[in-house]
């Protein structure tokens, strides 16, 4: 009996190794370990036997019992592995099926606009710098000579940040405060464009957005004269527009700049596209941030970058550059 037992377990050990599938273990497991397989019935047959035999027959049984449920239980789990595999296998989402069919996804226009421009300036001898989108009264508006109720500090036109004293943390309403941040770290001459994002609180229509893009541009050296600055306004709109492209200048106010004028780029049909603001730097302004308006002068000008990205492609409501609707995605 013994020996029968040894077969029996030694059969079922190689078929537990070689069997295909969950369900074929299961099979087996019924057929030899479970309550009615062929151990069972050994266990049975063991009643008829003297107590000497029974006590061998008995521990061979239960050798064959943990043998034979050890092959079961390492197949399940060389099965339930390989079964994990292939769903992973079956269920893999392939990311880069759109990549390689089509061009899936592209840089945002003013993204575009706002490197091309880094490009074109660099070209001209330029550095870009950056600076924070949160940002303190002084950079913003005090030390841009802006006076303690000018307009622009009103609630209308400025989002407050609720941090330290009452005003005193805003979301940039403009590009200027990085000519402040980049005057205050370094000496001149300076020649610096500022791209970056920023906030005015009004409500978003077609031709305004509470969230929207500027270059801010800045020169401080000896010598500097409204000249240079509207030729350097002129060289820059050929080399970004093109040939036919020119300039105007308007007389405008600003607090930080005197004197200061509108920019307008004349299109080749004749139109006028009104671009952003620009003067020479005052020399409060010079003053705060530790340069001498004795020895130093400079001009700065600061451009809109939503008009002028959506002028170059036709589009006539700027509140489609935040649109996740494919099909307006899909035009550029
Ligand atoms: N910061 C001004 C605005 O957002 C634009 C501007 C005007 C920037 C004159 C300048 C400048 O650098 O010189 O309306």
């Amino acid at each position: 009996m013994i020996d029968e037992i040894r077969v029996l377990a030694g059969d079922a050990v190689a078929r537990a190794r070689a069997a295909g599938t969950l369900d074929d273990l299961r099979a087996l497991e019924a057929e030899v370990v479970g309550k009615k397989g062929a151990l069972a019935g050994f266990k049975r047959r063991m009643g008829s036997l003297d107590p000497d035999q029974r006590r061998h027959v008995g521990q061979a049984l239960n050798a064959a019992q943990w043998e034979v449920a050890d092959a079961l239980g390492a197949r399940r789990d060389e099965l339930d592995q390989a079964g994990r595999r292939s769903r992973l296998e079956r269920e893999r989402l392939d990311l880069t099926e759109v990549r390689a069919g089509r061009d899936a996804g592209h840089i945002h226009l003013v993204a575009q606009v706002i490197e091309e421009l880094e490009d074109t300036f660099v070209g001209l001898g330029f550095r870009v710098a950056e600076g924070p989108e949160v940002e303190d009264d002084w950079h913003n508006f005090s030390a841009l000579n802006f006076g303690e109720h000018h307009p622009a500090r009103d609630m209308q036109d400025t989002f407050f940040v609720d941090l330290g004293a009452p005003g005193e943390v805003v979301l940039r309403t403009h590009t200027s405060p990085v000519q402040v941040r980049v005057m205050e770290c370094q000496p001149p001459p300076i020649y610096t464009v500022m791209p970056g994002r920023v906030y005015r609180n009004e409500a978003a229509d077609a031709t305004h957005l509470a969230v929207f893009h500027q270059l801010e541009c800045l020169v401080v050296d000896r010598g500097i004269t409204f000249g240079h600055m509207a030729g350097t306004i002129d060289m820059f709109t050929k080399a970004f527009f093109g040939e036919g492209f020119s300039t105007r200048l308007r007389p405008s106010y600003f607090p930080f700049t005197e004197p200061s004028a509108e920019v307008d780029v004349r299109r080749p049909d004749g139109s006028w596209l009104e671009l952003g603001g620009c003067g020479m730097v005052h020399p409060n302004v010079l003053a705060n941030c530790g340069i001498d308006p004795e020895e130093w002068s400079g001009f700065a000008f600061g451009f809109g970058l939503d008009r002028l990205a959506a002028t170059r492609h036709g589009i006539t409501d700027l509140r489609d550059f935040l649109s996740t609707d494919v099909r307006v995605l899909e035009q550029f």
